[in-house]
């Protein structure tokens, strides 16, 4: 297997092995789960996916989250991204799935709502648009190792709440359905997820993170906007072209993504799983604590 290294501190291309090596054998899963760990984002190319394939492959990482009320894919593990009608005509503009399509252009960790939440993505390119629809992907763990060592402190011991609606309001006001909210109340997570494998820390925060336990609302949406931009800002990102047969894997734990636009004309078909994350994750350390009396 060939590492190639992609991104400013992370993301990187697997050469050599393919999902079906991951699938089928123990070694090569071995290998790829240390670059993910290590990496953060990783990139397959040239992949014969199926349905199954991705499966398979996504399987072998943990549990597969099962898509959200209301979302194309529900009640299967697979979370579809399209702007394609089942009778193969496009989404005008300003419908839900294009509407959903801007929500996804804000920086997020996938399912950080949810508990649990999730370890990792898988996405797949299934149809992509000649023009725009990429891919930007940040590292909320190289952020936290540049961030101030006072800084590091404070949110080492903060916890901040995550909302889906919260992040969909800021496109539609009722772009989270009634049954969406109800099935998705907020959550609570520690704002540093460590990673057990290499004890390195990251911040964990999104679009979806509206408060801090302990922090004035108009004080924490500016903290957190402002540790999105730290984040994020130039020179940060790794920014992916599609091509077909390219499947990229991303840890949910420490790494921001967003869509980037694609003109309404163009179709655009895209499919993600997402693995849940476990205790052996680190997801036991995120839970809230009661602070000693
Ligand atoms: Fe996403």
């Amino acid at each position: 297997m060939d590492v190639i290294s992609l991104g400013p501190g992370f993301a990187a291309e697997i050469r050599g092995l393919g999902l079906a090596d991951v699938a089928a054998r123990d070694d090569a899963y071995g290998a790829v789960r240390a670059a993910f760990e290590t990496h953060s984002v990783l990139l397959f190319r040239a992949q014969p996916i199926t349905d199954e394939l991705q499966i398979a492959y996504s399987a072998r990482f943990g549990p597969l989250e099962i898509a959200k009320a209301a979302s194309r894919g529900e009640g299967t593990p697979f979370s579809i991204l399209t702007n394609i009608e089942p009778d193969g005509s496009l989404v005008p503009p300003g419908h839900k799935e294009a509407l959903r399509a801007r929500a996804n252009q804000l920086w997020h960790t996938d399912s950080c709502f949810k508990d649990p939440p999730s370890l990792a993505s898988v996405l797949s390119a299934r149809t992509i648009s000649p023009i725009g629809g990429e891919t930007e992907f940040a590292s909320m763990r190289c952020a936290w190792e540049r961030l101030p060592v006072a800084m590091r402190t404070r949110l080492g011991s903060a916890y901040a709440w995550h909302n889906y609606a919260h992040s969909r309001s800021k496109i539609a006001p009722h772009l989270a359905s009634e049954r969406e909210r109800a099935s998705l109340p907020p959550v609570r997570w520690r704002m540093r997820w460590q990673n057990p494998a290499n004890g390195r820390d990251s911040l964990y925060l999104a679009s979806h993170t509206y408060a801090i336990d302990g922090v004035p609302d108009s004080e924490a949406q500016a903290l957190i906007a402002e540790l999105i931009d730290h984040t994020t800002g130039p020179g940060q990102t790794y920014l992916h072209h599609w091509e077909p047969g390219d499947v990229i894997m991303w840890d949910n734990r420490c790494i921001l993504h967003r869509g980037r636009p694609w003109p309404g004309d163009k179709p655009r078909h895209m499919v993600r799983t997402t693995i849940t994350a476990t205790d052996a994750d680190g997801l036991a350390e995120m839970r809230w604590v009661r602070p000693a009396a």
